[in-house]
Parts: structure tokens; C-alpha cells; sequence
């Protein structure tokens, strides 16, 4: 799996307030949307355009637009705080939804929504998770993704661990990788270390 890693001093001020433990759930929130729109430029930097003729106030110009816009398909609860900046990014691009939630204590992920459109062959899906631990979650919604006929698909991540990404790299399915960090390790409860804690907690309130 091709693995990008953000590495840009705007970003990482970004990932600095949501991994501070004073950063509270407005800060947490805005620097989880401006990020995401870092990590959504770079992840889309080589898609194609299709160009079309434009008329400046002076002369006739080039036009530039996605030649094939996405599907963006935020994972609920966490990856809900990425779709606006995601959609912001890209306007012409549609959104699913698919909802997963980690057993606290096997750690594996259960599916509480699905709502994907039909056929996704020759679509481009952009899948919003803000965090890949064992990597249990991304690849099930990468599984949901890759059945409907997809086989053009980008996650973006604000953190990885090494086990989440060999999980996704092992099973088979192409797909690319734009994060803005690879921590090393998990601890016992298979949380990011040293991360930044619940992601959707942190942004939503614990319940
Ligand atoms: C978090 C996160 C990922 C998952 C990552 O969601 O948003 O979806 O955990 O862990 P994994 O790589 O080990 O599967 P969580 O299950 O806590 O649900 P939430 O978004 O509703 O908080
Ligand atoms: N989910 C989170 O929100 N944080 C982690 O560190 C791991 C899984």
C-alpha cells in the first residue's frame, strides 16, 4: 500500500492541538476539520481533470475540473468531524455513510450502517477515518467498498499505528494511504500510542 505521510509544519500544529489533552472538544473539532483539509489536498493530487474552455474579464482561457468527482464515505461516529472539510475540498463530490464501532473487548468492529450506493465500479472513493489502530475498522469498510465493484480507493487518516497498516496492506485490497503520522505502537486496550486518545469521544463527548 502506497503510504503518504503529511509532513508540513501547518499540519502538524493541526495534529499537535488534537493530540494535547487540554485541547478541548471545540479546538479538538477545528483542528480535525482544517487538517482534513490538508490531508484531502494531498490525497487528491494526482487525480484526473478534465479541461473545458473558460473565458477570463481578458481572454479566453483553460478550465480545469474532477474528470471522475469522488465518493467521500466518512465512518461514523469519529469520521463524521472529516466530511464537511471533505466536501468543502471537493463540492462535486457525493457521501456515503458507514457506521463501525470497535467490540471494547475483542477489538473487532461491528457494522451498525451501510449506506453505500449500489455500484461502485469506476468510482473513486475517498474513505474519512481519523484513526487506524489494528486496522479492523478501515479494512471492513474497505471490504463494504471493494464488494460494491470499487477498486480505485484512497483513506485518509489523521493517525496510524504499524499493525493497522500491515492489516490493510495483507489483505489484498488496493488502496492508498494520506495520513498526517504513523505513531508506533498500541497499547493494551489497542488505543494509538502515543495518539491522541478517543477520537470520537474527544470530539463528540463520552456517553
Ligand atoms: C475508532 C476510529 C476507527 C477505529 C479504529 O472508532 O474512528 O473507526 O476506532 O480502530 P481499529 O483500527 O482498531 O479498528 P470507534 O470504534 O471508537 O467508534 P466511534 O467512531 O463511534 O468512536
Ligand atoms: N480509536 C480511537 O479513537 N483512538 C485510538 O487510539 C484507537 C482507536
Amino acid at each position: 500500500m502506497d503510504v503518504k505521510i503529511v509532513e508540513h509544519p501547518l499540519a502538524a500544529a493541526r495534529l499537535t492541538a488534537m493530540r494535547d489533552e487540554r485541547s478541548d472538544s471545540p479546538r479538538f473539532r477545528a483542528a480535525l476539520h482544517e487538517l482534513t483539509m490538508m490531508l484531502v489536498y494531498e490525497a487528491t493530487r494526482g487525480v484526473a481533470v478534465t479541461e473545458y474552455g473558460i473565458r477570463t474579464p481578458v481572454a479566453a482561457a483553460t478550465g480545469y475540473r474532477l474528470g471522475n468527482p469522488p465518493v467521500l464515505v466518512p465512518v461514523l461516529r469519529a469520521g463524521l468531524g472529516m466530511a464537511d472539510a471533505a466536501q468543502a475540498m471537493i463540492p462535486d463530490a457525493s457521501m456515503g455513510f458507514v457506521g463501525l464501532a470497535r467490540d471494547e473487548e475483542t477489538h473487532e468492529p461491528y457494522a451498525y450502517m451501510e449506506s453505500l450506493p449500489d455500484d461502485l465500479a469506476g468510482r473513486h472513493v475517498i474513505v474519512l477515518d481519523p484513526m487506524v489502530a489494528t486496522g479492523g475498522s478501515l479494512l471492513r469498510c474497505c471490504e463494504m467498498i471493494a464488494a460494491r465493484g470499487c477498486t480505485d480507493i484512497d483513506l485518509v487518516s489523521v493517525l496510524c499505528a504499524p499493525d493497522g497498516i500491515a492489516k490493510l496492506e495483507s489483505s489484498g485490497i488496493a488502496m492508498r494511504m494520506t495520513t498526517a503520522a504513523v505513531d508506533p505502537e498500541l497499547n493494551d486496550k489497542a488505543y494509538i500510542v502515543p495518539g491522541l486518545g478517543d477520537a470520537g469521544d474527544r470530539q463528540f463527548g463520552a456517553y
